[in-house]
Parts: C-alpha cells; sequence; structure tokens
C-alpha cells in the first residue's frame, strides 16, 4: 500500500527516485510524484496513473534538478487518485514536503484543529495533515518538528520529509509500515522495501517502531522516539538485482510461477541435514510442542488459503487440532487461545496490518506466535516470537504464486518436524516422507513442463462470466486459491465450492454457461468428486478436470483434463495449484488485463 524512496548525495535525485518508483510501483500504482530540493526551493511533480507517467511529465527527472529529494508511488485510501491528491505533499508557505505510506488514524481531529489554525488544505488526504504539523511545530529544527509531529499521529506511518531550511538532510520516521534505509559511499537512500535499494547499495539499515533518522549525504543517524541518537547494526542485502527484475519474461507473474521449483528448494534444502528436518532459526523443542493443545493459523488471502491446505498436513501428521482464521476475523472475535495454543502467522511480506493486528491480540492471550515470513526484517518477522523465513526472494507481480507455495513447503516442513518431536511418526514414515518433501522441486518441475496446453485451454475458456472450482479436502484447499487467482487477475467471477457442498443450493447456478474446474488429486475422494463431476456434466457444465496422470478413468468424464505427477496427498496441494496458476494467467493474458497490476489491489496490505 504505497512504496516510498527518498535520496541525499551527489547526483541529480529525480532518475534515481524515479527508478526506485518503479521497483516500488507493485505497492500501489493509481497516482505517484516527487518532490526535488534545489537549493531553497522544492520541486514538486505529481500524475495521476502510472510511473511511466511520471517519468514522461519530468523527461525522466531532467525537468526536476537538486540532488536531495523524496517520492511516492500511491495506493489511494483517503482522496480519490488524482494530481492533487498524490504525494509529496506541500506546506502552505512551500518549505517543507512530505511522502508517507500507511494511514493516519486521526486525521480528521487533527485537520479541523489545522484549519481552525488557519492552514489551508488542498488534498482529501490524511497525509496532508502530517506536512502542516511539521511547519506548525518547525522551529529552525526539523529533528524537533518531526517528534513533535510524530507525538501527534495515531494510525500506521512512515514518512520521509525534506525541508528548505536544511537542503542536505532527509528525515524518515517509522512507525508500522515498513521503512528501510540504504547506505551508500557520499550517498544514501530510504525505501520501503529492499527492491528499490539493491540497485544502490547492499547495506541496509532496518527501522524498529518509533524510530527516526536523518539521512544526508555522507550520514546516517537513527535516534530513539525521544530523540536519543542509537547505533544501528548494517545488515547485508542477499537479495540479488536479477530476482527483482523480468529477467525476459514478459510478466513478473510468469517468471514467479517457474521460479517455484528453485524458490521451495531454497526454501526446504537448507533445513534438512543428515535426513533431519532441522528448525534451528527457532526454538520449538519436543517439549514445548508437547504442551500444545491446539494450533491456530491465521493470515489473509491467498496466505490464509495456504494455512487452509497445511492444516490437513498438521493434523494428518500431528494429531492435534489446528483452526484456520482470517486474520481480519480474529482480531475481533475475542478469540479462544492462550499459552497452550501455538499461532502460525502466514506473510509473505510480513506487513499485512489485518496480520500485525490479529497477531499481537493473541500473543496478548498467552499464544507463542510463530511467523512464516518471506521479507527478512518485517514486522511480522519482527513482532513475532519465533519466525521461519520462506526464501522465495522479491516477489513483484501482485497476485502471490511462489510466495504461497513457499508458505506450504515451511508448513509441510513444521508438520514433518513437530510430528517427529511430539511421537506422532514412526522412523520410516518420517523418512518416506521427508523423501517426498524433498522431490517436491522435482514434482512442481514436471508439472511446469507437462503442461504446455495450458495456454491453449485459456483459449477455450477466457470468454466465461464466471467459474467454479470444486474440490473436497485437500482438493478443496486448492480450488480456493485456484479461484483467487482467476479473480484477481483476469476479473472472471470465480467461486470456489467444496464438491460435496453443490447440491445444497449452488448447482442451481450449474449451466452450460459455467465451466466447472474440477480437482481431483485427493485418493481418498475422488471418486467423490468424480460423481460430482458427472453431477455437473448433466447439467450443461464443460469440466475441466486437474488430475494426476495415473487417473485416466477421468478422460471419459471431462472436457478437458490437466495431468500433473502423482504426489503424497498431504503433500499435493504445492503441486497442484501450478497449472491453476498458469491457467489464470493465460487466461488473463486472453483478455489483455495487466496481470502484474490488477486494478484496485495491491501488493502490500498495510490499511485495515
Ligand atoms: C493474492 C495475494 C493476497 C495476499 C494477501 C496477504 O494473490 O497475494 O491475497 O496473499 O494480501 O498478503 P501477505 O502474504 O503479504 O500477508
Amino acid at each position: 500500500m504505497c512504496g516510498i524512496v527518498g535520496y541525499s548525495g551527489a547526483q541529480d535525485a529525480a532518475p534515481i527516485l524515479l527508478e526506485g518508483l518503479k521497483k516500488l510501483e507493485y505497492r500501489g500504482y493509481d497516482s505517484a510524484g516527487i518532490a526535488v530540493l534545489n537549493g531553497n526551493s522544492i520541486t514538486v511533480s505529481k500524475v495521476t496513473g502510472r510511473i511511466a507517467n511520471l517519468c514522461e511529465k519530468t523527461a525522466d527527472g531532467k525537468n526536476c534538478p537538486g540532488t536531495v529529494g523524496i517520492g511516492h508511488t500511491r495506493w489511494a485510501t483517503h482522496g480519490a487518485p488524482t494530481d492533487t491528491n498524490a504525494h509529496p505533499h506541500l506546506s502552505n508557505d512551500g518549505k517543507f514536503a512530505v511522502v508517507h505510506n500507511g494511514i493516519v488514524e486521526n486525521y480528521m481531529s487533527l485537520r479541523e484543529e489545522l484549519i481552525e489554525k488557519g492552514y489551508r488544505f488542498e488534498s482529501q488526504t490524511d497525509t496532508e495533515v502530517i506536512v502542516h504539523l511539521i511547519e506548525m511545530y518547525y522551529v529552525g529544527d526539523l529533528k524537533k518538528a518531526v517528534i513533535k509531529t510524530s507525538a501527534r499521529l495515531q494510525g500506521s506511518y512512515a514518512l520521509g520529509v525534506v525541508c528548505t531550511e536544511e537542503p542536505q538532510n532527509v528525515y524518515v520516521v517509522r512507525e508500522s509500515s515498513p521503512l528501510i534505509l540504504g547506505v551508500g559511499v557520499g550517498e544514501n537512500y530510504f525505501a520501503s522495501d529492499v527492491t528499490a535499494l539493491v540497485s544502490y547499495t547492499r547495506n541496509a539499515i532496518y527501522l524498529e517502531d518509533g524510530e527516526f533518522a536523518k539521512i544526508t549525504p555522507d550520514s546516517i543517524t537513527v535516534f530513539d522516539p525521544a530523540g536519543q541518537p542509537i547505533q544501528k547494526k548494517i545488515s547485508r542485502i542477499t537479495w540479488d538485482i536479477q530476482s527483482a527484475e523480468k529477467g525476459g519474461y514478459e510478466h513478473f507473474m510468469l517468471k514467479e510461477i517457474v521460479e517455484q521449483p528453485r524458490a521451495i528448494k531454497a526454501t526446504i534444502a537448507p533445513r534438512i541435514k543428515d535426513s533431519e528436518i532441522v528448525l534451528d532459526e527457532t526454538e520449538l523443542t519436543a517439549d514445548y510442542l508437547r504442551s500444545i493443545h491446539k494450533i491456530v493459523i491465521t493470515a489473509c488471502g491467498s496466505a490464509y488459503y495456504a494455512g487452509c491446505a497445511g492444516k490437513y498436513a498438521i493434523e494428518h501428521l500431528c494429531h492435534i487440532p489446528v483452526q484456520v482464521e482470517l486474520a481480519s476475523e480474529l482480531r475481533y472475535s475475542n478469540p479462544l487461545i492462550d499459552e497452550h495454543t501455538l499461532l502460525i502467522v502466514l506473510s509473505q511480506s510480513g506487513e499485512t496490518a489485518d496480520t500485525i493486528a490479529a497477531m499481537k491480540e493473541c500473543k496478548k492471550r498467552g499464544a507463542k506466535t510463530l511467523a512464516i515470513v518471506n521479507v527478512v526484517g518485517s514486522t511480522i518477522a519482527k513482532t513475532a516470537d519465533e519466525t521461519l523465513y520462506t526464501w522465495a526472494g522479491p516477489e513483484i507481480a501482485v497476485a502471490t504464486t511462489k510466495g504461497y507455495t513457499t508458505q506450504l513447503a515451511v508448513l509441510y516442513l513444521f508438520a514433518l518436524y513437530a510430528a517427529k518431536k511430539m511421537n506422532r511418526l514412526d522412523d520410516e514414515t518420517y523418512g518416506k516422507l521427508l523423501e517426498t518433501l524433498i522431490t517436491l522441486p522435482k514434482r512442481i518441475q514436471e508439472t511446469l513442463d507437462m503442461n504446455s496446453a495450458i495456454p491453449n485451454l485459456a483459449k477455450k475458456y477466457h470468454t466465461t462470466g464466471s467459474m467454479f472450482f470444486i474440490g473436497r479436502n485437500t482438493d478443496y484447499a486448492i480450488a480456493l486459491e485456484g479461484a483467487l487467482k482467476m479473480k484477481e487477475i483476469s476479473y472472471i467471477h470465480a467461486e470456489s465450492y467444496a464438491a460435496g457442498e453443490l447440491k445444497h443450493g449452488t448447482i442451481a447456478l450449474i449451466d452450460e454457461h459455467q465451466p466447472v474446474i474440477a480437482l481431483c488429486c485427493n485418493d481418498s475422494v475422488m471418486e467423490k468428486t468424480m460423481s460430482n463431476i458427472v453431477e455437473v456434466k448433466a447439467r450443461g457444465a464443460e469440466v475441466l478436470a486437474v488430475t494426476f496422470k495415473e487417473n485416466q478413468k477421468i478422460v471419459s468424464l471431462a472436457d478437458d483434463v490437466i495431468f500433473i505427477p502423482k504426489v503424497e496427498t498431504i503433500f499435493s496441494a504445492a503441486v497442484e495449484i501450478i497449472p491453476l496458476q498458469l491457467l489464470a494467467y493465460y487466461v488473463a493474458k486472453e483478455n489483455g488485463c495487466d496481470i502484474d497490476k490488477p486494478k484496485n489491489l495491491a501488493k502490500s496490505v498495510t490499511v485495515e
């Protein structure tokens, strides 16, 4: 939800800001802007739409001379996506400019107060109160004004602030929104995430909530909320530049789909030593695991659906009840959670506001929290008691693919690890399942290799206005994610349904205009789902089935079949989802959709 960048150095700032914004565009892309300090004036350029428009308007930055600046790409919350509502926002006296990612929850009362004091508002944004507060509190010292302003704000914010009176300095503040400082030589940076920094530096400082910093060309000074300087560790960014670029693929989404075997291998392999799963990043001891009464998994969107698939593996292997809860519901549900609950929190970005809130609520009630997160140093990773990273590398396409499957991979690792520690699994079964887990990347590669017909299937199905995804058990968990992929990137209405539920009402909708994607990869319920295929066929639906290549019986039932290699049911979701990702991708491509940046969405959902 919005990306922010900043630079202070010796080079022209605008081209660096624009490059950074291009990398952050996946976070929000309805409008964008930059502010560059040039002597004692600030040049602001803002446009509605994509960064490309901003590059055009500024002649790739040439129209905005100056070596210090800040930039923003927006996902509108308060106020429509217009030039006026785009950031940066300027103070009435033109001396200060601010970019903001997050939400100022008390902006209404602050706005009234500032209007009463004579400040003039140009936009409908919550952000504009920040720049007027800074102007109000500024008495020759920007640091003090930033401290006083931050103390007035409630909500989440990562801020970048510049001022004509201190033309070399950029101030940044972090409170519940991501912000990373990039340490260069004779130049320094900040950004919402490392993808905007890696082209310039691999040395990063991760700010904690409440901390703020002064960035100049030669120094970065970090302060605690009271304004005392503090020492911070410089971390090395390990993500490479290529992994944040398209590398010859037409879209990031396709590149990320194809990267899944590598991403899953990178997630699993380092955690297996001498035929044992070793999770030494955590303190999930046998004694602790034996003491818990239940596991609750919480997340949003696809991460929630990964939890739905993971539940089967954990319950099956560990024999412990697993509840999967939407974070946006859990946070307000007065949950029955105590010190005997292990809360597993799934998040690719590690910054999802609802997930953070649900985690904090459950921590308050005594639960131990285990985060499964992709972004190193993210809020969820830092807040959780234990963290297991998914090593997917940067995921740029808004619709998650490798983020989702690497979450599954960690859930499978955890399930097997915990089952062993809890003495719920004999050595032979453990060994066999571990072997299956190790070969998952291979199975996924085979799936990618054997599905060259999917672009043609997309040509057949792309004109429909609506489709159903059905399955039972693990197949139902995949139906949920498959339908979401289809909806979000192709804009085709897609409904996921537990196959056995169709006859309780929904089958009334089935006719020749509703293609049904039937998932049949779970041996224990395969025959049942095949009966459901017969039922929907009898009502005129075209059926596209996904099944193991051994299940040739299905060929005579379905209109089209996508085959995948046979995989142990509890781990099959990670393979079964691959053709559905590809189908959604090629259907969206047929329909000319903006695949990497679907309308109305943003990659990192830092608002409630
Ligand atoms: C869908 C998608 C979203 C995210 C959800 C949670 O393709 O990407 O549904 O899964 O917004 O995001 P994270 O995992 O970053 O917490």
